[in-house]
């Protein structure tokens, strides 16, 4: 089957841009969201991140009539019908199993019984929710990275009960879509999650114990290891609450301490403190251009 229609279901971060380089790569994108706010906010981060692609067409590949181009293949929708006759529906909503599992039932009865439906989920079972429909065979994990624009990998997921063509249109869509493609199964964190969270947990655990303040872990990694940002700058970045709810995912199928939140981590989910989208986690992004250390995260555990 050749996918021509791709439907995102959420237009926040990870929807947004998994909708954008879809188009990008030309392919008819319909968007669906429960509230025509979310899709005005998630179609303004498109507006932005293409307009600033196609200002270094030469560095980027995306001149502005291929931004042009991709906005028109784009819409919005707040109706499942508008999905009836979509090839590939990309699922990016709140990762709540349950709230997950009802959306793919509801589209199962609705979406041609040919179409793919794959979950961008990062640590819930892709088993699970596929089970949860009538066509599993049909069902896989695209796990993008954020920013999906600029982010060059999408991991593959395949289950026990994938059809083998299906993983492979889903491997070629990755392509499609100018990202590699790697290819990986249903084990909870995939590839990267399963070496980054426990990075990530480290890092927060020397933290804890004193082996260096935030600004040096930071600058210990991005200029000892030359990655682009250090770990607890990574952890404002993903979000604190969604690292959390990882680890309990994660931590609960393999009951390694690697896998543990560690106590610090919890305080701060509870304080409200998430990282850059509330404003504060590790750091202090009063001004995003200019974050301070928030040294604040070690009192309560002194
Ligand atoms: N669209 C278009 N352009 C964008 C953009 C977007 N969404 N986001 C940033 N840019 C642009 C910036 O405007 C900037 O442009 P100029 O050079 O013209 O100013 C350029 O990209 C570089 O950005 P910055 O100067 O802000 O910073 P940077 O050089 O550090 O690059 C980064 C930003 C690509 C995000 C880089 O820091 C990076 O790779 N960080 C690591 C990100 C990462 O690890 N992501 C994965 C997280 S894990 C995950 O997503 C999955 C999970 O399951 C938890």
């Amino acid at each position: 089957m050749a996918i021509k229609k791709v439907a995102v279901l959420g237009c926040g971060l990870m929807g947004s841009g998994i909708a954008q380089v879809s188009a990008v790569a030309g392919y008819d994108v319909t968007v669906l969201e429960t509230d025509q706010k979310f899709l005005d906010k998630g179609f303004a981060g498109i507006e932005k991140s293409l307009g600033k692609l196609s200002e270094k067409p030469e560095k980027t590949g995306i001149t502005p009539e291929i931004a042009k181009e991709a906005r028109s293949r784009l819409k919005g929708s707040l109706n499942k019908q508008d999905l009836a006759d979509c090839d590939l529906i990309i699922e990016a909503i709140i990762e709540n199993p349950e709230i997950k599992k009802k959306t793919f039932g509801e589209l199962d009865a609705i979406v041609k019984k040919d179409a793919i439906f794959a979950t961008n989920t990062s640590s819930i079972s892709v088993t699970e929710l596929a089970a949860a429909t009538k066509r599993p065979d049909r069902f896989i994990g695209l796990h993008f990275f954020n920013p999906v624009p600029l982010m060059k990998l999408v991991e593959v997921v395949r289950t026990i009960a994938t059809n083998n063509q299906v993983f492979e249109e889903a491997v070629e869509f990755g392509n499609k879509v100018g990202k590699v493609p790697v290819r990986t199964s249903d084990k909870t964190g995939f590839i990267v999650n399963r070496l980054l969270v426990p990075y990530l947990l480290d890092a927060i655990r020397a933290y804890e114990e004193g082996v260096g303040s935030i600004t040096d872990i930071d600058n210990a990694m991005k200029l000892g290891c030359g990655y682009p940002m250090g770990p607890l700058t990574l952890l404002d970045f993903v979000g604190l609450d969604t690292t959390y709810y990882i680890t309990h995912v994660m931590f609960d199928e393999f009951r390694e301490r690697r896998f543990a939140s560690p106590a610090l981590l919890r305080r701060m989910v509870l304080a409200g403190w998430y990282g850059q989208k509330t404003g504060k986690g590790f750091y202090d992004w009063s001004d995003p251009k200019n974050p301070k250390p928030n040294d604040a995260a070690l009192r309560g555990l002194e």
